[in-house]
């Protein structure tokens, strides 16, 4: 096992409440877990005297990762739908040019507004041109990239973006991907849990399933220009030569050039500063084609807590892009779940389910929050405690003086 995946994975077992027994070790399990060393110590699902050892078969590598399912927090109670699904859980779609994996709502079910795709692309290599029933926001995770796309007043736009930058894609709005030098990875969110990245209208695709006397007659030349068409099989994602600059490689267009960007830095955004990480919300007031996006980027350093609040606009989808976390979502009615989170993970809040994310790890954690709205919006629940009468809130809970002072007027976002 490499370093950091042991670093990970030992941090996980400390911060999570599965207790170890005493000398018994991965070693001694019926089955051992290739993936971790004999020297790996064994959670068991045992907290404060309930509970008992599991000799029986596991898998320990998933149970490390998720403490708070093996030894739940006594606060958890009841069904919740499932909030936690990994990209590492999905297929790989593997090409020549790169690959691409997705998560929707057919893994997670609960995941009705969005579908993600985490995607590859080889130096020089192309995402086809294409479109589609959807609308396309985008986070560059690593590396660089040049968009295209062409609004529906037929004036183009060609852009490049590197780590941290965003682009939007209205739907149906046609557009192409390809990246730069060093080649990159990136995260696509659609604005609807069901689309599958495996149903968009590729060019190619529209080309093979047309006559070509038609083809003929729509652009003015012979049919003998379509003999050399590829395959779809063939595109998709395939191997390229790296672009010139926008400037470069962007084509007169009579219309002009979309007045709207397409692309936007969010890492260059200026963030909410708190004493314990910071915040970058990027929606259409900032973004401004991104109408049915709202995204909100979150820094959550060591011990820190992104504070108890809902959304009463919108499901919030998440994703993890470093560090480890966990989150707790109240569903009502007496129920609660808390889900641990790793690079890579989906995470999701429902709206109007209360919910706070704690960093568990010893790094950064870095994760984003979409939401399919054009404005983001949440509500604090200690900012809400703060502004209404004291008499109502005390009593409600009952709470000591102390707790009633400390209650912040602006909401804290990180604490
Ligand atoms: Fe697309
Ligand atoms: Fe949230």
């Amino acid at each position: 096992m490499d370093t950091k995946r042991r670093k990970i994975i030992q941090s996980l077992a400390a911060a999570g409440a599965a207790a170890a027994i005493p000398g018994q070790t991965i070693a001694s399990l019926p089955s051992a877990d290739g993936f971790l060393t004999s020297a790996d110590t064994v959670p068991q699902p045992i907290e404060d005297g309930l509970g008992a050892t599991d000799p029986g078969p596991r898998n320990v590598t998933l149970d490390l990762l998720n403490p708070d399912m093996l030894t739940p927090p006594p606060t958890d109670a009841g069904d919740m739908p499932n909030l936690k699904f990994s990209f590492s859980n999905v297929p790989m779609r593997l090409t020549d040019g790169g690959w691409a994996r997705q998560v929707t709502q057919v893994d997670l079910p609960i995941a009705t507004s969005i579908a993600g795709v985490n995607m590859r692309l080889k130096p020089g290599a192309i995402r086809e041109l294409h479109w589609h029933p959807v609308a396309e926001w985008a986070y560059m995770l690593v590396g660089t990239a040049q968009v295209t796309c062409l609004d529906t007043e037929g004036r183009n736009f060609v852009g490049n973006v590197g780590v941290g930058d965003l682009w939007y894609f209205p739907t149906g709005y046609p557009h192409s991907i390809q990246a730069l030098n060093e080649g990159c990875e990136f995260l696509l969110a659609f604005d609807s849990g069901k689309f599958s990245e495996n149903d968009t209208f590729l060019l190619s695709d529209w080309f093979t399933h047309t006559p070509k006397g038609v083809l003929a007659k729509n652009f003015g030349v012979p049919q003998s220009d379509f003999q050399n068409l590829p395959s779809p099989s063939q595109r998709y994602i395939y191997p390229g030569r790296v672009p010139g600059p926008p400037s470069v490689m962007r084509v007169s267009d009579p219309y002009g050039s979309s007045p709207q960007s397409f692309t936007y830095r969010m890492l260059a955004q200026s963030p909410i500063q708190t004493p314990k990480g910071t915040v970058r919300i990027v929606d259409s007031r900032s973004f401004h084609i991104s109408k049915t996006i709202a995204a909100v980027l979150q820094d959550i350093e060591p011990g820190g807590v992104r504070e108890m609040h809902w959304h009463p606009n919108a499901d919030e989808w998440q994703y993890y892009i470093e560090g480890n976390g966990r989150m707790t979502v109240f569903g009502a009615e007496g129920r609660a779940r808390t889900y641990d989170y790793q690079a890579g993970d989906v995470g999701y809040a429902p709206t109007n389910m209360g919910h706070y994310i704690e960093n568990t790890g010893d790094t950064t954690l870095r994760f984003l929050a979409l939401f399919k709205t054009a404005h983001f919006a949440e509500v604090s629940l200690a900012q809400w405690m703060a502004v209404t009468p004291p008499e109502l809130v005390q009593g409600d809970l009952n709470l000591p003086q102390e707790v009633m002072n400390a209650l912040p007027k602006k909401k804290p976002f990180i604490v």
